[in-house]
């Protein structure tokens, strides 16, 4: 593995205590098998690019790109290595990791079959349109993000068990390193995580306790639950001991889960949405995630303008940018949802025809309009969903978003289960025009309806050119996901960035309502310059990129924004 030489001096002897210690867990010695929590301190700040010419990972997490790598070096292929990564997220990254939510997945084979995988929640069979709406017929939001109302049925761990047909090593041998961190894995819990998350995690873990700072936390529950999947498979979770303790979860809230919407719930393979931008192909994921949509959208409508001859983060590039944001989330509102509940016109959505013609209105050097419509603004999304990036030797290449939705999703662990529950039900339209947590306007065709999956944004993508992988990316970040995955491929394809620079440049997200543009860090001249153009800035926007360029020369640049990147 070769670092950049700022990462070589940042390495500090914890980093590497850490390391010996897990290849003490993970090679069985006789050691003792609970790690130090202090151990586990780690910061989500600047990353450096790790280069490396065979195989990479990356994630939030070390512990977690860490288990990646492990199961690359000991020979398993991507799919084998996002899949015991997942786990291990479920179990060091409870905010977002999980079993008990869900998500999608981009895979693409060094012989050319690409396949996306749709693990995503879907409404119980008792969920109804209006049942957050209250006498008054408005949204009660806290029914729709926290306690056992607002809990999807979850998908992760069918999404796993589709996902294992293109495996080469065991599931056991998958799920060991998950089942090894929850038992002995345990970490005092950081304030920055509470500061964050106190709200919604009332009485969670380990039976009724809130956290505070300086709490230890474990999860023997959790490890006894993922030794029972690794036992009795796929069926354990949705028909065995760990669904019944779901439905008795339910039965201690307000939860409608029942056995029978866990029996029927399905992980799905979609057709991947494929297009071309600029000589490079685009892998990217179709409903029910509104993000590879959108991505399509605002890719093709910047294709015309000739990008590359304005400099990267100039107004005039940002202008155009925003501008096709714009007009991509106006149409997220108003049509995406379940394609298999609701009809949503996606060909026409991203015909060249039409995006020309959404543009024809674009004057240059001037802010549109969103037409103004009075909505509720919610509050700047946080990030806890989170992505992993794997390319093994071979070429393979897997990208996977996953969540809970809202940082440990409805804030209730399954009793004797020990696992955090998703509050995906707020990702539905509680009624038309409604916003959820994670940003964006809902639409009709985004309402409740039984076993429906609500409309996400999370993009997992691939980007190949002349059949050679070249990107491996995503982020978490609610509706702000699909912008971040669209600039990185902006800088790399017409600005021809590295994958550093590309994924810690300054981005911007504009999602047509409210109409304004939340900037990162853009010189004040360009903030400036975009004010006079008409654009109500707000500051602020930041991603969790998870991204792996592979080279001409097939080395890669492996990029975690804030986690870890690991490569050999
Ligand atoms: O599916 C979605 O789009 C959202 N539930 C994702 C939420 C999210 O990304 C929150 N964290 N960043």
């Amino acid at each position: 593995m070769q670092r950049s030489s700022m990462y070589k001096n940042k390495i500090s002897s914890i980093f590497l205590i850490i390391i010996c210690l897990f290849s003490v867990l993970f090679f069985n010695c006789s050691a003792p098998r609970t790690i130090n929590h202090k151990l586990y301190k780690y910061d989500q700040s600047y990353q450096p690019t790790v280069y490396a010419s065979h195989a990479g990972v990356s994630s939030i997490h070390p512990l977690s790109s860490k288990v990646g790598l492990y199961i690359l070096q000991k020979g398993g292929n991507a799919i084998d290595a996002a899949i015991a990564m997942q786990l291990a997220l479920a179990v060091v990254y409870p905010e977002a990791g999980n079993i008990g939510g869900g998500g999608f997945m981009t895979m693409r084979l060094n012989d050319g079959t690409t396949r996306t995988l749709d693990f995503r929640e879907t409404a119980p069979a008792a969920a109804s349109r209006d049942m957050y709406l209250d006498q008054k017929g408005e949204v009660n939001f806290s029914k729709s993000t926290s306690g056992h109302l607002a809990v999807g049925v979850p998908g992760t761990i069918a999404g796993i068990f589709e996902s294992m047909q293109y495996a080469k090593l065991p599931f056991k041998e998958l799920i060991q390193p998950a089942i090894d961190l929850a038992e002995g894995y345990s970490y005092m819990v950081d304030p920055v995580r509470i500061n964050t998350s106190i709200n919604t995690m009332p009485s969670a873990l380990d039976g009724h306790i809130s956290f505070k700072k300086g709490d230890v936390f474990r999860q023997p529950e959790l490890a006894a639950t993922l030794k029972r999947i690794r036992d009795r498979g796929r069926k354990e979770f949705y028909e065995g001991k760990t669904a019944r303790l779901i439905v008795e979860e339910m039965k201690r809230g307000s939860g409608i889960i029942t056995m029978n919407d866990l029996k029927n719930y399905k992980a799905k393979w979609r057709k991947p949405l494929v297009f071309d931008y600029r000589g490079h192909t685009i892998i990217t994921m179709p409903l029910p995630s509104s993000g590879g949509v959108l991505i399509n959208q605002m890719l093709k409508m910047i294709e015309p303008y000739p990008m590359s001859s304005y400099e990267r983060g100039s107004t005039a590039s940002l202008n155009i940018m925003i501008e096709a944001a714009r007009r991509a989330y106006r149409d997220r509102a108003i049509y995406l949802g379940d394609a298999d509940f609701v009809n949503v016109p996606v060909e026409r959505l991203v015909s060249t025809q039409y995006l020309e013609s959404q543009m024809k209105d674009f004057i240059p050097g001037q802010s549109g309009i969103s037409r103004p419509i009075n909505l509720p603004i919610t509050k700047q999304e946080s990030h806890q969903t989170t992505h992993l990036s794997v390319v093994d030797k071979d070429g393979n290449a897997v990208s996977v978003t996953t969540t809970l939705n809202m940082p440990y999703g409805c804030g209730v662990v399954v009793g004797g289960a020990g696992f955090l529950l998703n509050n995906e039900m707020d990702d539905f339209a509680k009624k038309p025009g409604a916003r959820s947590a994670s940003g964006g306007v809902g639409g009709t065709n985004n309402l409740i309806e039984p076993s429906k999956r609500m409309l996400s944004s999370m993009s997992p993508t691939i980007v190949i050119k002349d059949n050679h992988l070249v990107m491996v990316l995503g982020t978490p970040g609610g509706t702000t996901i699909p912008s971040a995955v669209f600039q990185t491929i902006v800088n790399v394809v017409d600005y021809n960035m590295n994958a550093g620079d590309a994924v810690h440049a300054a981005k911007f997200h504009h999602e047509w309502m409210p109409d304004q543009v939340s900037v990162g860090k853009f010189p004040i001249d360009t903030i400036t310059v975009l004010r006079k153009m008409g654009y109500k800035i707000n500051e602020g926007f930041d991603s969790y990129l998870e991204v792996i360029k592979v080279n001409k020369d097939k080395t890669l640049e492996i990029v975690s924004e804030r986690g870890d990147a690991e490569g050999y």
